[in-house]
């Protein structure tokens, strides 16, 4: 198989051609895809058919399958896929709702982060479902070498339960955590900076879905650093926005970028995506 990479935008994404995903790699097909996904952050392999199976086979070319702490949306014929959808069957949601319409990176409030997630569309609105990516990585080089000094060596706080109290609790939709599902997910403290284990690569690694504090600086102070990092980070000539086709896989590398589900569809027409993702180290 020749793959062809064509780069999307200048500080991350590439689209990749000539490969079924759903067929079983040749190792240097694979290889290539994982060069590249180190290379590019973001790949977009479009008019994919893949079923679960093929796609958990496919995850696995890049390690662990994971599985999230929200079980009830899995699916339960492939319990590493997970069900991001808007559809809704007597009242009930099929899937995680409202997922990831905050900047976030998969899983930052873990202990082992997710590093690659794999978005697979089934069914895409007929506009808007947009999903945007913030190269992190781009980010921190963007920043002064002042700048740079000074972030080194904080650490913060990532908590799943802040995306709850900022955006989940304003939809009746979105189920609240159980009890069980919070002890799950206690808050973790990461580096503010880390580095790519295969590029060594320097990424900030915040976002504002899941990271509560900067450990160690006074309220203001972690509010103020915080809400400039962002601002910073999504600068639009650092982000990638795709534009979903059903059978686009899209996938992702939380360890250098940060992603936005935009939510300005008609929430009458179905969104349904398969995702599944890899567990990843501890981030240094
Ligand atoms: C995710 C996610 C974004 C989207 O799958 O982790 O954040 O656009 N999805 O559905
Ligand atoms: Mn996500």
């Amino acid at each position: 198989m020749t793959i062809s990479i064509r780069r999307l935008n200048g500080a991350l994404g590439a689209e990749v051609g000539g490969v079924d995903l759903a067929r079983p790699l040749d190792a240097a097909t694979a290889d290539a895809i994982r060069a590249a996904f180190v290379g590019h952050a973001v790949l977009v392999f479009r008019g994919q058919d893949l079923d679960p199976a093929a796609q958990v086979a496919f995850t696995r070319l890049l390690g662990t399958p994971e599985r999230h702490v929200l079980q009830q949306f899995a699916l339960p014929e492939a319990p590493d896929v997970f069900v991001i959808s808007n559809v809704k069957e007597k009242g009930q949601p099929k899937g995680a709702i409202r997922a990831g319409q905050y900047w976030h990176s998969d899983l930052s409030y873990t202990a082992r982060p997710t590093s690659a997630s794999l978005l697979h569309a089934i069914r895409i609105p007929s506009y808007g479902g947009d999903t945007m990516f913030a190269g992190m990585a781009a980010a921190f080089d963007a920043l002064s070498p002042t700048m740079q000094g000074m972030l080194d060596g904080l650490r913060a706080v990532h908590d799943y339960t802040l995306a709850y109290e900022t955006f989940f609790s304003r939809f009746a939709d979105r189920p609240p955590l159980t009890a069980e599902q919070k002890a799950a997910v206690p808050p973790v403290e990461h580096p503010l900076v880390r580095t790519h284990p295969e590029s060594g690569r320097r990424a900030l690694f915040v976002n504002p879905g899941f990271t509560r504090r900067i450990v160690g600086l006074a309220p203001e102070e972690s509010r103020a650093l915080l809400d400039f990092l962002f601002a910073h980070a999504t600068r639009p000539d650092l982000v990638y926005r795709h534009v979903w086709r059903a059978g686009d896989l899209v996938m992702w590398d939380n360890r250098s970028t940060m992603h936005l589900a935009v939510a300005d569809y008609d929430m009458d027409e179905p969104r349904h995506m398969h995702r599944t993702s890899v567990q990843g180290d501890v981030p240094r």
